[in-house]
């Protein structure tokens, strides 16, 4: 990790402890961090979580590729480069939601371990649980569902450097949890994150 490029700066810790923080609410922070090809099932699957947690009571943010790209991450395209800034930054957010007491919920790509191993880095860096979740869908079950039409335009050449097609995805090696969303319901999937947190401690069962 790069140092900042600013310097005469000085950490201010706060009085707020972390624990005096998280002590009345009903979940303590974490980060899932889904991962996997685009139209794996990965945001399908994080919002049903977000809704099925928020409904509970329990405090959960989702945080989508696409949207971000729309706005905090709008300076930035699909080059490896570019792709590391993205989970960079995304890393960083999620951490500072995470250690407000939020279950926060990341679903992007990130084909790299390189930056997904960064991301968890900061995380545990800070004593804040990085849980990583693989959404494993064989690509030619993503290519023919295709929602947004994004595979038909990268076989047509009309889109350079799609994940899968002409760029690369890094399986995770070490996932916490792997999904088979070719093969199990939404409901299902969502279950299974579920019985993670809860012997993660991070839920009540
Ligand atoms: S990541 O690789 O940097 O993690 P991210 O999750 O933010 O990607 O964005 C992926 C989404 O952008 C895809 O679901 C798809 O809708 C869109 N997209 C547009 N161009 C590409 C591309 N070249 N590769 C992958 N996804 C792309």
């Amino acid at each position: 990790m790069s140092a900042p490029k600013s310097t005469n700066i000085h950490w201010h810790a706060g009085d707020m402890k972390r624990d005096e923080r998280w002590q009345n609410l009903k979940c303590s922070g974490a980060t899932l961090w889904f991962t996997g090809l685009s139209a794996s099932g990965k945001s399908t699957i994080a919002s049903a979580l977000e809704q099925h947690l928020c409904s509970k009571g329990i405090s959960a943010y989702r945080l989508d590729g696409d949207n971000i790209r729309f706005g905090l991450n709008k300076n930035l395209g699909f080059s490896a480069d570019d792709r590391a800034e993205n989970i960079r930054r995304i890393g960083e957010v999620a951490k500072l939601f995470a250690d407000s007491g939020c279950v926060t919920i990341t679903s992007f790509i990130s084909p790299y371990i390189k930056d997904r191993d960064a991301a968890r880095a900061t995380h545990e860096k800070d004593g804040l649980p990085f849980i990583e979740i693989y959404a494993d869908t064989p690509i030619e079950v993503c290519e023919k569902r295709d929602p947004k039409g994004l595979y038909k335009k990268a076989r047509a050449g009309e889109i350079k450097g799609f994940t899968g097609i002409d760029d690369p995805y890094e399986a995770p090696k070490n996932a916490e949890l792997i999904l088979k969303p070719a093969e199990n319901s939404v409901e299902h999937c969502v279950q299974q994150c579920l019985d993670l947190l809860v012997q993660r401690k991070i839920i009540k069962g």
